[in-house]
């Protein structure tokens, strides 16, 4: 049986990586589009500057002809990943095009599949200055998206655009809304922040292991049908070492409408859909990886 082929965005940064080896592992074709060369190349990349759409359709249109098949899917996770990093109407800009050009390629292509990174940035309390809590707990798909700054607006907009090509091909997007990854040697740094849990308040203390997110997007290639959906991707618990209870009341005192249990660390970002759309479950854990 021929393999299946996956094109994978931003394969040159710290998601992408391992996402490629995910997906290598499991049998897939894998392509990595991304403007700048991986450090330790573990399949072909192709430099592309994914704000032009002529540069995208070109990539994507690789195996295209002689009777060959174009790509599966495509896992789209190029971006800049952070607000205030880059001038706000520049990473705008960036992260919205990319992402349109990726729909508009992938809709005239054929391909029927796309998984987007978008992020817990999108409901506005990372980057926000003041910081505002919550509207209820545990933060949900339906929890209002109320950011300020530019990145998590064009994660927003990003969603958005999944679901207009959704109507226009009926293809499946997948928008992953990502709480903050933790590669293996991330975890020395979230230990100390153990000291000072105020420091991953504007997360709400999220985490979720890179290979995690990795086997998610496996799992969104794998399914059909679903249809344009915005899914959270976040571990079942914090990466605080105090209650999740004891969190709430010491840093987001007003949160009136708070459902999670009393006992241990639940996250606060809920990943229920993941687990009930995707059939995802957490494979690693911070207390494996660090002393409580
Ligand atoms: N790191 C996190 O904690 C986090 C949390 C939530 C969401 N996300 C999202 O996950 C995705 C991956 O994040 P990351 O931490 O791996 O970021 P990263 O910066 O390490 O990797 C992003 C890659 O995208 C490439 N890229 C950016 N713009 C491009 C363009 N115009 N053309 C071609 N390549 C381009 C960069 O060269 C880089 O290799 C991003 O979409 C980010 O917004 C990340």
């Amino acid at each position: 049986m021929e393999k299946k082929r996956i094109a994978i965005t931003g394969g040159s940064g710290k998601a992408g990586k391992w996402i490629i080896k995910e997906m290598l592992d499991h049998g897939f074709d894998v392509l990595n589009l991304d403007w700048k060369l991986p450090d330790e190349p573990l399949c072909d990349t192709v430099i592309v500057d994914l704000n032009d759409l002529g540069q995208v359709h070109n990539a994507l249109s690789r195996y295209n002809g002689r009777n060959r098949k174009s790509f599966d899917a495509v896992i789209h996770f190029a971006a800049i990943p952070q607000a205030y990093t880059y001038a706000n109407d520049y990473i705008y800009r960036n992260n919205v095009m990319n992402t349109y050009n990726i729909l508009e390629a992938a809709a005239n292509l054929g391909i029927n599949n796309v998984v987007l990174a978008s992020s817990e940035s999108s409901y506005g309390m990372v980057f926000a200055s003041p910081f505002f809590s919550p509207q209820y707990l545990p933060v949900d798909e339906q929890h209002p998206q109320l950011p300020e700054d530019s990145y998590g607006l064009s994660k927003v907009v990003n969603e958005v655009t999944a679901e207009a090509f959704h109507r226009r091909t009926g293809m499946q997007v997948i928008s992953l809304r990502l709480g903050n990854i933790l590669e293996p040697n991330d975890y020395p740094r979230v230990h100390e922040s153990f000291t000072k849990p105020e420091d991953r308040k504007v997360i709400l203390w999220s985490y979720i292991d890179v290979r995690d997110v990795a086997a998610a997007c496996r799992l969104a290639v794998d399914k059909t049908g679903l249809g344009a959906q915005a899914i959270i991707l976040a571990a079942d618990d914090t990466s605080s070492n105090l209650s999740t209870a004891e969190l709430v009341q010491r840093y987001l005192p007003n949160i009136k409408n708070n459902k999670l249990p009393g006992d241990g660390r639940p996250a606060l970002l809920s990943n229920e859909k993941a687990k009930v759309l995707l059939g995802w479950r957490q494979q690693f854990f911070l207390q494996e990886n660090v002393e409580y």
